[in-house]
Parts: C-alpha cells; structure tokens; sequence
C-alpha cells in the first residue's frame, strides 16, 4: 500500500519516495518483497501515483527479474479499499502479505515467519505489544487467547483501549479467502473507512484461524509519518548495519556517527573513524584505514590503504580506485576514473580525475591531475595541474615512470614527458619533453644590483 498522502512530512515528494538510506522508503519494502521470491509484486499507488510508479520502476527494474504491477486508488477511502483494488489482478491459488510502503524496516526473516504461520491456509497477523498503544488498531482476544478481531483506536471501548497488543499493518492471507472477505466490507465505522482489519471478523465467522504471530522488536513495524519519524528510522537502520560491521570484525570507532547509504563489503582488519559516509558500492580490503569525516562513494579501496580525514571520494559510474598501501589524504579528492596504483601517495588538496597513477607515484600539495597516465615513482609537484581542457574538448597527458615535476606547472594537453625527466618549477609546457631532459619554460631570472625601490615622497 503506497496510496496514503503523508500530510504530516509536510513535503511535495510523497512519502514512500522519502529516502532512508539513500534508498527511497518504498524502495526498502519492495527489496523485501524481492529478499521473499514473490510471484509478483502489486503496488497501490493514489497521492503522487505517476512519481510513485516511476520510481518504483526504475528503482527495482535495474536489480532483478521481479514482476511488478500497479494498481491506482482514487480516491483513498481505506485500507480495506486499497487491497480490493488489487484483487483482479491477484491469482487465487497464492497467498498474499500485506505491507505498507512507509515501513521500510520489516526484516525478511519476521515475513517468513509470518508466511509459516499463515501456511497457505490460516489468516495471519504481524502483532506487537506496545506500552504506549495509542493510534493503533488493538487485537482483541477471546479468554482462552484466540483472536476475535482487529479493533481500531477510534472504535474501541474503554477496555479495548486497554489492549497493549497492536496490529503491525501486516499481515498473510490467502488469496481466495481474501477476495470472499474484501467483497463483505463497510464502512460503517468512526472513520467512515473501508477498513482492512475487519476481514478478521469474518475470518471468525467462517471458521479460518487468525493467527497472530508476536514480535517484540518495534522498529521492525514502525512507520514514517514525520521527518521527526523518518530520521528515527534511519538511525536505527545505520545502527543495525553498524553491528552486522562490527559482528564481521569492523571497528567503528562510534557505531552512532557512521552512515551508509548503499552496500559497504569490509575484509577484515577495516577500521573506520568518526562521521563517515559510504555511498553507493564500496569495496575496503584487509586493513584499511578511514579517517574522520569522509565520504567515499563507489570505490574500491585496496589492502593496507589509508585514507586520511576530510577526504572525499566519488567514483560515480566509471568508480574510483585505490591501490594497495596508497595513503590519501587529508584533504584530497578522488572523483570518477580515478585509478591509483599500489603506494600512490595523495595529498591534501589533489584532486584526481579520469586519471591511472603507476605504482609509487605521489602527488602530494595542492595539484589537479585529469585526463592523465602518470608511470612509475612520478613526483607531481604542488600547485602543478595538467590543462586538459582548451575550452571545447579535453586531451590526455602522459607523464612516462620517474619524471619529476617541479612546484607550480601548467602541462598543456595533449602532451607527453618523456621517462626520468625533470620539469623547472613554474614551467608552462606546451611542447614533449625528450627521456631524461631538464625542461624548463619560464621567463630567466633577472636579478639588478642595489635596487632602490620607490620612496614616498617627503612632505612639503
Ligand atoms: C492501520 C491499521 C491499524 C494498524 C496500523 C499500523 C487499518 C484500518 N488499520 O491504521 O490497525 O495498527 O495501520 O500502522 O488498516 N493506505 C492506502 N490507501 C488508503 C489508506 C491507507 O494506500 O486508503 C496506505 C497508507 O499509505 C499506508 C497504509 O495504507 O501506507 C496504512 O494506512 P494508515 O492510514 O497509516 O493506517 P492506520 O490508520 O495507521
Ligand atoms: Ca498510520
């Protein structure tokens, strides 16, 4: 169900597209769908239904073979009259579970549970108790403990509201059966609503148990109605991926300040200081090292690296590279196409892009280095940048193994400096330079003897 409006997120996107870690909050439920091998998936869109659709598909197309369809409701007049809009196109010999698109931390394993539970037969319900219960509809059970219906906040007596036992909003049922119950539904109730939970009466009446299957864990079945709500969530989310890390043997220096928005693969050895964001796909090998305050996106990062504080690295679509034992750092940035080999040496404020560094090459002070192949124990000076841009098109700049690169260079694409090379500070090289020349391309020093500079003239 991902018909609802969600007034209270005070937004123009609507709800279930509000991203929590980095995944829109729909997305989350229909990769748990997908973690259960559904036959199919079947979405009730209404508020924003294009957007909703939209993204939906281009959210899960791109992950798997995985049908999906949907469905409008217009206009929403219940939870109950969202699910029948989705009958036709529900096969009866199935079991179908109900999910809300605005709870997106369901874990697979609970669904399962609830699917053996339900076992193709039974109604099942995801229940919960609450100490605080309030809003949300109670089940009602018989002396013995079976379960005799679902009531809602705002229809229940005194002693119904007593109930600490809630309804999550999910449940299994089978298909048939809930086709037969769908078509029973009113709307005589506080809210004037077709109310899903009142297929538990009937379940009663024609004899089907209702099994309530009981969770204790509330994040599991919380939902987002407040950006207050959504970053509870998402604190919880970054918590429990913060200990499967630790569980694998990621140290954390503080598993509260640690975000990832994506997947995140740690060998072991990995450790990660505070206030780091990981976005996209990010491979650390063995012993990596990640300073305070980066964000590292899609990337890999070889054995023994180090990436020191404040770096930020985003690899985009062509990704990033870092080679075995590289150090980069503080400071630095690594942006798409950047490939550094075993040792490379990055220092604060290099930027890198579209660029491979050989083994043992270093760059360390305030550099630019784009659309570049750098050889061998290169020694790239600061303040030196390779022009690879005249305005309309960009070229490629060569620097062969052991050329070393004074301080304050423009190398003007396309070019090449030949092997073991020397470049002049300050140099402007517009020209190759031949294997093992000093090159140098600046004005010659003048120096006059016993200048004088300017005095002011003296007062009148
Ligand atoms: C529902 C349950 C309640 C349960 C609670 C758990 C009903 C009648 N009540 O109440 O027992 O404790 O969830 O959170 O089912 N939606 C539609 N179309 C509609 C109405 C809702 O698609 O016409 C969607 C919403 O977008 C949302 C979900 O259904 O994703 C739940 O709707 P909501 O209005 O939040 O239900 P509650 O009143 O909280
Ligand atoms: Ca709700």
């Amino acid at each position: 169900m991902a018909a609802g409006k969600g007034t209270r997120m005070k937004s123009p996107l609507p709800k279930v597209l509000h991203p929590l870690a980095g995944r829109p909050l729909l997305g989350h439920v229909m990769d748990t769908a997908q973690a259960l091998q559904a036959r199919r998936a079947v979405v009730v869109t209404g508020h924003g239904a294009m957007e909703v659709e939209a993204a939906c598909s281009a959210y899960t197309g791109a992950t798997a073979q995985f049908s999906i369809s949907y469905v409008r409701q217009e206009p929403q007049l219940g939870t109950g009259h969202a699910v029948q809009q989705a009958v036709p196109v529900l096969a009866d010999d199935g079991v179908v579970l109900i999910l809300s698109g605005d709870v997106p931390l369901t874990q697979p394993a609970t669904l399962l549970h609830l699917l053996a539970a339900c076992a193709g037969t039974h109604l099942a319900l995801l229940t919960l108790e609450m100490g605080n219960p309030s809003g949300y509809g109670r089940i009602v059970r018989r002396a013995d403990g079976v379960v005799q219906a679902i009531v809602e906040h705002k229809d229940a007596s005194a002693a119904q509201l007593a109930i600490t036992e809630i309804y999550s909003g999910i449940m299994a049922v089978p298909a048939a059966q809930l086709k037969r119950w769908l078509a029973r539904l009113d709307n005589k109730n506080a809210q004037g609503e077709y109310y899903l939970t009142d297929i538990v009466k009937f379940a009663v009446a024609d004899g089907v148990a209702v099994v309530a299957h009981k969770i204790n864990d509330a994040v599991q079945v919380a939902g987002v109605n407040s950006p207050v709500q959504l970053a509870e969530l998402e604190r919880a989310f970054q918590l429990r991926e913060a200990h499967r890390l630790m569980e694998d043997g990621v140290r954390l220096a503080d598993p509260a300040r640690f975000d990832v928005r994506g997947d995140l693969f740690c060998a072991h050895g990995v450790s990660i200081d505070v206030n780091c964001v990981f976005e996209g796909q990010v491979n650390l090998g063995e012993g990596v090292s990640i300073g305070a305050n980066c964000v590292i996106a899609n990337a890999i990062i070889e054995a023994g690296a180090v990436i020191h504080p404040f770096t930020h690295i985003d690899g985009e679509a062509l990704g990033v590279t870092v080679g075995a034992g590289a150090l980069v750092g503080p400071f630095a940035r690594l942006r798409p196409g950047a490939r550094l080999g075993a040792e490379v040496h990055i220092g604060n404020f290099v930027e890198v892009k579209n660029a491979t560094l050989a083994k043992g090459a270093k760059a360390n002070h305030l550099a630019y280095l784009g659309d570049a192949t750098v050889g061998e124990r290169v020694n790239f000076g600061a303040g030196s940048i390779t022009a690879n841009y005249d305005g309309a098109n960009k070229h490629r700049t060569t620097i062969e193994a052991d050329v070393h690169v004074g301080s304050n260079c423009v190398l003007v694409a396309p070019i090449t400096l030949g092997a073991g090379g020397t470049v002049g500070g300050g140099s402007t090289l517009t020209k190759d330079t031949p294997a093992g020349a000093l090159s140098v391309a600046r004005g010659r020093q003048v120096s006059i003897a016993n200048w004088s500079r300017p005095q002011k003239a003296p007062k009148a």
